[in-house]
């Protein structure tokens, strides 16, 4: 079966991640994110995979082109100006003359795709959406179902006097091509209130499959950071990459641990680190390759990307740091805040409640405090 993944949109709610890499391409687990979902296409027999991309295409391009070959063939296309959900699968609609699936690139998930095209087949559906429950569905398309499992309504970021059930559009969707004969062709249109409502109002069969797997959009710094939590802490079938060199915690090749640091699994280390005397790295903590954490330095529960320096007495907690990043002596890092790449960050800076800093800004010593 051939899958369309969209990977086109801004990311603008990581930024600033995403000024530089296109969301599916952020390095989760030292790997781009875009490995973790054609992996679980892969494990489900998807052969063939369009990657629908309109923001720095060149990225993943170039990523494609050295990627190791795992069976899958990967075509790219570029849009020239963002067509919507919808609208880019209309896109390359000449490639699609068979039942197919689309996915939305930024989620983390096991789907069982086997048990859903199984599911798609059995009820004879033209469409048929992955559906997940979350807590607060305000952020996504809310997708209540008649008994029989049939979708009874498609609404899009519902407000909360419109949520009848905790279930919503997981972004993961079986279709067959004859749906697509009625999308505009070149114009912006979107699945979500597009072509799903439509349907509906059609009386189309469009079925709603319930997934207790695991599930998640990556599209903030929180969600960012928790991604990696839970493959850290095994909640989804993946091998860590390098050794495990002491319970829970994986380090890749020429990376150098102190005999007096402290590591909490589950962390990731990446190749050719090192970890000063005395310096604490707490689980779950995933590190990229080259990154040096100084003497009596504190990391917990987040996402140092490659190249970063934290130097003696520096505390990073629950935050994401851009690649090339220098964290001076006594900065304290904490609360969800995102440094950019190449980041300079003077002595004694405290950066909290979700600051984000642009990739190259150079911080004076003292100079935020909260
Ligand atoms: N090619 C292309 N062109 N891709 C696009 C475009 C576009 O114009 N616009 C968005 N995308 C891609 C994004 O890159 C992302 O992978 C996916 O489409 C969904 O866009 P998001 O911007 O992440 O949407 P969302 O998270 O607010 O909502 C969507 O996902 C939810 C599940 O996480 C909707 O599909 C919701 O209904 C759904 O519940
Ligand atoms: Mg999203």
């Amino acid at each position: 079966m051939k899958a369309v993944i969209l990977v086109g949109g801004l990311g603008t709610r990581l930024r600033p991640l995403t000024s530089t890499l296109p969301k599916p391409m952020l390095p989760m687990l030292n790997r781009p994110f875009i490995e973790h979902v054609l992996g679980n296409l892969a494990r489900h027999g998807v052969t063939s995979v369009i990657l629908s991309t309109g923001y720095l295409p060149a990225v993943f391009a170039d990523h494609i082109s050295r990627m190791r070959d795992d069976g899958l063939a990967i075509e790219l296309v570029e849009e020239d100006h963002p067509l919507g959900t919808c609208g880019a699968v209309k896109n390359v609609a000449d490639r699609l003359d068979d039942t197919f699936m689309v996915l939305n690139g930024d989620i983390l998930s096991d789907l069982n795709i086997t048990h859903m095209i199984d599911y798609h087949r059995k009820k004879q559906a033209v469409a048929t959406i992955a559906l997940t429950a979350v807590e607060d569905p305000t952020s996504y398309g809310l997708v209540p179902l008649r008994n029989d499992g049939r979708v009874e309504m498609f609404v899009e970021k519902p407000s909360w006097d419109e949520v009848t059930t905790d279930l919503i559009n997981a972004g993961t969707y079986i279709l067959e091509p004859e749906v697509l004969r009625a999308v505009p062709a070149g114009e912006t249109y979107s699945f979500e209130r597009g072509l799903f409502p439509h349907l509906l109002e059609d009386g189309r069969p469009v079925f709603g499959f319930p997934s207790s797997s695991y599930w998640l959009d990556i599209g903030t710094p929180k969600k960012f950071i928790q991604a990696h939590q839970d493959m850290l802490e095994g909640k989804l079938p993946i091998e860590l990459p390098g050794e495990e060199i002491k319970s829970r915690v994986w380090a890749g090749e020429g990376s150098d641990i102190d005999a007096e640091a402290v590591l909490y699994g589950p962390i990731l280390l990446g190749k050719n680190c090192t970890i000063k005397s005395h310096a604490v790295v707490i689980g779950p903590t995933s590190i990229g390759d080259g990154c040096i954490i100084e003497k009596g330095a504190r990391v917990e529960g987040s996402v140092l990307l490659d190249g970063c320096r934290l130097a003696e007495s520096a505390v990073v907690k629950t935050s994401i740091i851009g690649k090339e990043a220098s964290i001076g002596r006594k900065v304290h890092v904490d609360e969800v805040s995102v440094l950019g790449d190449r980041l300079d960050i003077g002595e004694d800076n405290w950066l909290r409640r979700g600051i984000r800093v642009s990739p190259d800004t150079k911080i004076p010593p003292g100079t935020i405090k909260f």
